[in-house]
């Protein structure tokens, strides 16, 4: 049998890659736009990055990372997800010594998590991201959340809905993890073994989990914004007054727990409303992490960012029928007929590229009718025509496509010609 591409993976085709970099794109011109610069981290880390980072009970640790060990006896992870690697730079480059603070950066690059595939649900996928590290200002908060809604504006989506909580600072989060104890304790038997060994380590996790969300235990669990201290609480006040100061609908939803355990104060998620999105309703997460960057190694330092999935956003535009035509269109196509003029061809072909013009001729000796079916697949612009007739005179017939106008103009014009052409078309 042939090989086959392995489960919760994709090809991105000639085709489909066009809408990938047109997202791509949008979304690094936002980020600069907002003093965001791009960092790029390796593809696998130490596993204990994550271990440590992402926390020993989590669901991506403890059943979704695709670990290794290297012929060196390393053991390493395949990155599930980007905010442990970025902070682990951040740490080992000491970028919190740098002049100027906080550090705002946005990365892309493909994720893994060993998950059971289904639509918006991969075992590779593409996150694009953004961590600003070194301020604890709720206007960073605001800021952050402005900057991805942009890039989902700016794409098209519509109807998203941002939802927030806040998990609190530490004192709020133990009196919190205590008062879950007691809610689930009676009754943890009723719960999958995963949540019975959360109970103790980590019973925020159990809020979480995919197996139990019906038990009716799950509702009436204590939300975490009773028990947050008079800071953590007025620090969720202040995020929510800088999202209402520049007009960015939210609601807030104490149930949020989002599955990592690096957060602290403000989470949030953005979903998708409407149709098209089966059982994936969630397009993007994030939220504050200030304990994250000293649990690395570095100086206390707070942090927040976002993920979403590539994946995901292109399913939000289906959905909504927000595709935007990104085909890749050519300039100019040359038509050639006999062997004198097949040469100049390559020749011509040379000049427009070299001018910045995107051209293309046939390798494939095909007849003169082929060659313009072939303009017209390529959706070229223009089509210039020549045949060893018209080379022996120095001259070249360029047709435009859209109009069907024909003009003859001199062979040594043809670059300039195009140029002109195509700058006064747009
Ligand atoms: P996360 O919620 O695990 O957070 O993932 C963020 C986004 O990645 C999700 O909302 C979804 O769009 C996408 N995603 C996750 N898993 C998959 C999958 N299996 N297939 C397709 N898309 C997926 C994080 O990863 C955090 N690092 C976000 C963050 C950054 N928090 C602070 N800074």
């Amino acid at each position: 049998m042939n090989i086959q591409i392995p489960r919760g993976t994709q090809d991105i085709l000639p085709g489909d890659i066009e809408i990938w970099q047109h997202i791509e794109e949008t979304a690094k011109k936002v980020c600069e736009r907002y003093n965001y610069q791009e960092i790029r981290t390796p593809i696998f880390e130490h596993t204990e990055l994550f271990q440590r980072g992402v926390g020993d009970t989590t669901d991506i640790v403890q059943k979704e990372m695709y670990t290794f060990t290297d012929r060196g006896e390393r053991n390493l992870t395949l990155r599930p997800e980007g905010t442990a690697g970025v902070v682990r730079s951040f740490v080992e480059n000491k970028l919190y010594g740098q002049a100027n603070q906080p550090t705002k950066l946005y990365y892309t690059g493909p994720m893994f998590r060993y998950e059971r595939p289904q639509a918006g649900r991969m075992r590779q996928f593409v996150q694009f991201g953004v961590e600003a590290l070194g301020s604890a200002d709720p206007a960073i908060d605001a800021e952050v959340l402005s900057l991805v809604m942009r890039i989902y504006k700016e794409l098209g989506v519509s109807n998203l809905k941002l939802v927030v909580n806040s998990l609190g600072d530490s004192e709020s989060r133990t009196a919190h993890r205590q008062a879950l104890i007691d809610h689930f304790k009676p009754n943890i038997a009723e719960f999958c073994s995963d949540c019975q060994g959360r109970l103790e380590k980590n019973p925020l996790r159990i809020l979480d989990c995919k197996k139990d969300s019906s038990n009716p235990l799950m509702d009436s669990a204590p939300s975490i914004l009773d028990y947050l201290n008079e800071e953590s609480s007025q620090y969720f006040e202040q995020v929510k007054s800088y999202l209402d100061a520049i007009e960015l609908p939210y609601e807030v939803d104490p149930t949020l727990v989002r599955g990592l355990d690096y957060y602290n104060h403000t989470a949030f998620e953005l979903m998708a409303e409407g149709e098209g999105f089966g059982a994936i309703t969630t397009l993007c997460g994030g939220g504050r992490y200030n304990g994250l960057v000293e649990s690395l190694g570095g100086p206390s330092t707070p942090g927040i960012g976002f993920a979403f999935s590539i994946e995901r956003l292109i399913m939000a535009l289906k959905g909504q029928n927000k595709v935007p035509e990104v085909a890749q269109k050519l300039d100019c196509y040359l038509v050639t007929l006999g062997e004198q003029a097949k040469l100049k061809s390559v020749e011509l072909l040379e000049q427009l590229r070299a001018a910045g013009i995107k051209a293309d001729k046939d390798y494939l000796d095909k007849k003169m009718k082929a060659q313009f079916k072939a303009a017209d697949r390529l959706q070229a612009a223009f089509t210039a025509v020549l045949g060893d007739d018209e080379l022996a005179n120095n001259i070249i017939n360029v047709k435009n496509m859209e109009t069907g106008t024909q003009e003859q103009i001199a062979l040594d014009e043809l670059t300039l010609y195009i140029e002109k052409e195509i700058q006064g078309g747009k």
